[in-house]
């Protein structure tokens, strides 16, 4: 009985506490700015993560969206000059990317290296020195770039970073030193790997 008694006093309490607390924990969030842009945040946070979610494969706004086009693979050697147009400001917006000597076409990437990009740079380029020296600044050079001085570890970043391009985006060629001639595709066994620059840019 007694212990009955002090359960329903301790129901009383919570109850009565109950509102004090929210109202603490109101003026806690809502008289302090820190914390209001905190909860903006939190807020902005949960409406992407819904809203992503409703929008989902299926939803009826991807249904609205019409499917990228796929573009038809290309398969060809390029010189700087060449590899030049294929920054996706062209109309079929095709992006390609050289990385220590082969060149890939990141078109799906274009988030990334399309017009307004965060490495839109990269677009049409040999982005081997920028890779591998963390800088997003254009190369504008126009000659092939052999790489020959960079040292070991910037050397191996290159390396890496075309390991994540082989593995996301197709292969499309090599790029072409001064005068070297491009390779004939036509009868291309299908394995990219046979053909891409196992990666040494060193000069003949
Ligand atoms: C404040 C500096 C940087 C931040 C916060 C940053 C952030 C990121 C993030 C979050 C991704 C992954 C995006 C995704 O997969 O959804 C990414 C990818 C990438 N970042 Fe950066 N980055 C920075 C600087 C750089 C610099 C200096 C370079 C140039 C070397 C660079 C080159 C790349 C490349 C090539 C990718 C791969 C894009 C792809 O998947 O094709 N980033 N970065």
């Amino acid at each position: 009985m007694e212990t009955q008694q002090k359960q329903q006093n301790t129901i009383e309490a919570d109850a009565t506490a109950d509102p004090s607390f929210l109202g603490a924990a109101f003026r806690e969030i809502f008289y302090s700015p820190m914390n209001l842009a905190l909860l903006s945040i939190i807020c902005f946070l949960v409406y992407k993560i819904v809203r992503d979610r409703c929008e989902g494969p299926g939803s009826r706004d991807s249904a609205q969206k019409p499917a990228e086009p796929q573009l038809p693979k290309l398969r060809r050697d390029f010189t700087i000059k060449e590899l030049r147009e294929y920054d996706g400001n062209q109309p079929d917006g095709r992006v390609l990317v050289a990385v220590n000597g082969n060149v890939y076409d990141v078109t799906k990437g274009k988030r990334f290296y399309g017009p307004g990009g965060p490495y839109a740079t990269f677009a049409g380029r040999d982005a081997s020195r920028n890779l591998a020296t963390f800088s997003v600044v254009p190369n504008d050079k126009d000659e092939y770039d052999d790489l020959s001085d960079l040292n070991m570890m910037e050397m191996d970043s290159v390396r890496d970073w075309e390991m994540q391009f082989k593995e996301k985006y197709d292969f499309v060629g090599k790029l072409l030193r001064n005068g070297e001639q491009p390779t004939n595709y036509d009868n291309d066994s299908n394995d990219e790997d046979e053909n891409i620059d196992d990666g040494s840019k060193k000069d003949n």
